[in-house]
């Protein structure tokens, strides 16, 4: 782990201008920059950086974070590369923590294993373009299927000689561990002594992400019903199955320009897409999708389009990973390829061009296909039928984010239309699962009406006006918290002590809904107890996404207010800075309020659940104290407008 010494070192030297300025073009603006957005296509720029706050807002898409943040969603890195990324550009050595020998011998497993593979992957590129051997078996047999030598090249394809152990003995005399060797799967122990375990294949290295050689998949040349047609790396410290997208790493900028991922099955479909030109491609590798793989696309984009053999297998492979994305909020299309061939071999017969137009006009949306495809089964058996019914629901049920309304919407239509049932109805099914888990999960039932009843006219993607109005207000206290907390609120305390004495840590629960502001309200408590200085920044470079994330979500980039404005305009404009006592105490009354109405509902409650006269006088008599703060409260409300 890298030490909190290193992160502070990091975080102090971080200039989030010239960061973000790598990869976006900025503009000063006042006091902010400007650009066009990274995450979404905008021709006016609407992309905002702030210096003072370091961080950035786009008020076109809503995206939002610190620079560690922009890092991670513009170049995928996760969070400790962020951290080796900033260390590098600023020349700072990274100190590790000590790290238990577990780890180590884990870490030492690991990058040997790549050691291995990438020697393994220079030795079978060399037999296979500068051995006699190599170019008569294997590059020819490439050549035939018609892959181009730059392509090979590109892939860095290579080839196993066929005798026993010529790859073992260089490996040997390499100095290679026996053990690591084995466990790379490239060699096998056979009566005492290393064999080759990929003899006489082509061999297509796999690699991550960042272009290192994780495994390898070896094809047989000539078929041979005894052996398999591919083997495989079997699974150690780096090779992690359902881990692995084949192509990956050569796919990721194409991807990221069309945004859309194409998945086909195998190795080659790869390769020869990308030998046509179509690059944003990647392969599962013949099983069927994992989560880790779909997150993996997630990464780089929303629309995945699978392209599979239209033979049985190849469906029901495809098929089987829908739920799962659903569930990912990817948005899934299928094609399939007619007459038993594979992209491979369909691309090679009608070329590029017609190829792409193919996949255009073929894409089928998957729920809607899943769909007819169990129609087709069912034919006039009504009982299938509604079978079907509930569980297509239960599948768009799955498209539950807020964001993901209207897309919900579109799919309840569709649906119906295709079912031939009453709109209406299809909804609130959907509905009802949407609830039925919802409770299960136990979200407040305010929320979840929300979620399930708000219409999205709005178009926009700022989906703040989605979430209830109770949550802007915890928002805007801790937002006061965090800006104002040691500001002075009069003479004896701070404006911090003045919020902790409205609520204690048991109340807090009771106010706030949001378990992040409570993480948020906790940790600022803890550190102004501490003496340690509770600012805005301290929580922007928490390495807890989740608080991170949401005090971004809490600071406002103002907009500059026009020079020629501020000219005309007699006077001082009074800021938020000026005001600070009048918003710490609206958003506390609010909250209390919130508080009050809730006790006032609960104590109805009892009252009506009593038969009791003595009882009943006695929450009467609650009703009537409640009743007053309320109205108290409601007076000072009144007098302070909340934004
Ligand atoms: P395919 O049988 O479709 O092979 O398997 P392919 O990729 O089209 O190869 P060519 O065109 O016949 O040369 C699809 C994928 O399934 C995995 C491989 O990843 C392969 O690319 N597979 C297949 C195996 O892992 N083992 C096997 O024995 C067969
Ligand atoms: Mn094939």
């Amino acid at each position: 782990m890298i030490t909190q010494d290193t992160i502070q070192q990091i975080q102090s030297r971080i200039d989030i201008i010239d960061i973000v300025g790598t990869f976006v073009k900025l503009k000063k603006r006042g006091a902010n920059f400007l650009g066009n957005c990274p995450f979404h296509h905008e021709k006016t720029p609407s992309f905002t950086v702030s210096p003072s706050k370091e961080i950035y807002k786009c008020f076109g898409c809503g995206k939002s974070g610190n620079a560690i943040g922009f890092l991670m969603e513009h170049e995928k890195y996760s969070y400790v590369e962020a951290l080796r990324w900033l260390a590098d550009k600023y020349n700072i050595e990274i100190e590790e923590t000590e790290t238990s020998p577990e780890f180590k011998a884990l870490q030492l497993t690991s990058d040997s294993l790549y050691i291995i593979n990438n020697f393994a992957k220079d030795f079978f590129i060399n037999a296979l373009m500068n051995t006699n051997e190599g170019n008569d078996i294997a590059l020819s047999y490439l050549k035939e299927r018609g892959f181009r030598e730059d392509i090979i090249q590109k892939f860095q394809l290579g080839y196993n000689p066929g005798a026993r152990d010529e790859f073992s003995k260089a490996a040997l005399e390499g100095q290679y561990n026996k053990e690591l060797l084995l466990k790379s799967g490239l060699v096998v122990n056979r009566d005492d002594k290393l064999s080759d375990n990929y003899r006489g294949r082509i061999i297509f290295p796999i690699h991550n992400q960042s272009g290192k050689v994780l495994g390898f998949g070896a094809r047989i040349i000539k078929s041979n019903d005894k052996a398999p047609k591919y083997i495989n790396t079997p699974e150690n410290e780096i090779y992690v199955k359902s881990k692995i997208l084949y192509g990956s790493y050569f796919a990721r900028t194409a991807i990221d320009k069309v945004n859309e991922c194409l998945l086909v099955e195998g190795y080659t479909d790869v390769v020869s897409l990308h030998q046509a030109g179509i690059e944003n491609v990647v392969a599962s590798g013949g099983t069927s999708l994992t989560i880790e793989q779909l997150r993996l696309i997630k990464k780089y984009t929303n629309n995945l389009t699978i392209i599979y053999d239209g033979d049985s297998a190849g469906i029901k492979a495809a098929l089987r990973g829908l739920d799962l994305a659903v569930e990912e909020s990817l948005n899934v299309k299928l094609v399939l390829i007619p007459n038993n061939e594979d992209p491979d071999s369909y691309v090679n017969k009608i070329g590029p061009a017609a190829f792409i137009d193919f996949i255009n006009k073929e894409k089928k949306d998957f729920i809607l296909f899943q769909l007819e495809i169990a129609l087709k089964e069912a034919g006039n058996d009504t009982s299938k039928k509604s079978i079907i019914v509930n569980q297509i629901a239960e599948t768009i049920a799955k498209i539950n984010k807020a964001e993901e309304f209207t897309r919900r919407q579109d799919y309840i239509k569709q649906v119906s239309e295709i079912l031939k049932i009453e709109e209406n109805g299809f909804n609130a099914l959907v509905n009802k699962i949407i609830r039925d888990k919802l409770t299960k999960e136990d979200l407040k039932s305010q929320r979840l009406e929300i979620l399930v009843t708000i219409e999205d006219t709005s178009g926009q993607k700022d989906t703040d006006h989605l979430f209830n109005k109770d949550e802007l207000h915890e928002q805007a206290m801790v937002r006061s918290l965090i800006e104002f907390g040691m500001k002075d609120w009069d003479e004896n305390e701070k404006v911090a002590q003045h919020i902790f004495k409205q609520f204690d840590e048991s109340d807090l629960h009771e106010m706030i809904d949001n378990k992040s502001l409570i993480k948020i309200i906790n940790i600022y408590r803890q550190w102004f107890n501490e003496g340690i200085q509770p600012t805005e920044k301290n929580f922007l470079y928490m390495e807890d996404h989740e608080i991170s994330h949401q005090v971004v979500k809490l600071m406002k980039v103002d907009m500059e207010i026009s020079p020629n404005w501020k000219k005309h305009y007699e006077g001082h404009i009074p800021s938020r800075e000026d005001l600070y006592k009048e918003e710490v105490a609206s958003t506390l009354n609010y909250l209390q309020l919130r508080k009050i109405k809730k006790m006032l509902a609960e104590n109805q409650m009892d009252l009506e659940k009593t038969a009791d006269p003595k009882e009943q006088l006695i929450f009467i008599q609650t009703h009537q104290h409640l009743k007053k703060i309320e109205i108290e409260l409601t007076k000072k409300l009144g007098t302070v407008i909340i934004k």
